[in-house]
């Protein structure tokens, strides 16, 4: 990936947080999932007033693109206020499609906190190998 390339994933991510539903917690998370042909599926986190059916933004651009027939994925960017890190939930759904995938951890300004492979984030993963007997 080019770095304007990079620049336009950051810039993606950060407009998706923009459209963030997180009248809760009032953080706000976006998150742009760049595909080896070029594609962008972006997610911003939904809450709800039960709490637990909130879904996550890296979790929303997965299931956008994982419903429309795209499972091969090459680098996510997730932007948050303060460059926070992807929870486990989503971690370990996008282990199951890409377990090399690179994550970029950003703030709202685009400052990288944290760029490297998923399986970094997720050591020694459970992933579809690991149901072969
Ligand atoms: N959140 C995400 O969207 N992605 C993550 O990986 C971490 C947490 C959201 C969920 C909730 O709406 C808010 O951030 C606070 O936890």
């Amino acid at each position: 990936m080019t770095d304007d390339q990079l620049s336009a994933l950051i810039k993606d991510a950060i407009d998706a947080a923009g459209r963030a539903y997180a009248p809760y917690s009032n953080y706000h998370v976006g998150a742009a999932l760049h595909t080896p042909a070029g594609v962008v599926y972006s997610g911003c986190n939904i809450e709800n007033a039960a709490y637990p059916a909130t879904i996550c933004a890296e979790r929303v651009a997965l299931v956008k693109a994982v419903s429309e027939g795209v499972r091969k994925f090459d680098v996510i960017v997730v932007a948050t206020p303060n460059g926070g890190s992807p929870c486990g939930l989503c971690r370990q759904m996008l282990y199951e499609f890409a377990p090399s995938l690179r994550v970029l951890m950003v703030d709202f300004n685009g400052a990288v906190h944290w760029d490297g492979p998923l399986s970094d984030l997720l050591l020694h993963g459970f992933g579809p190998d690991n149901l072969e007997t």
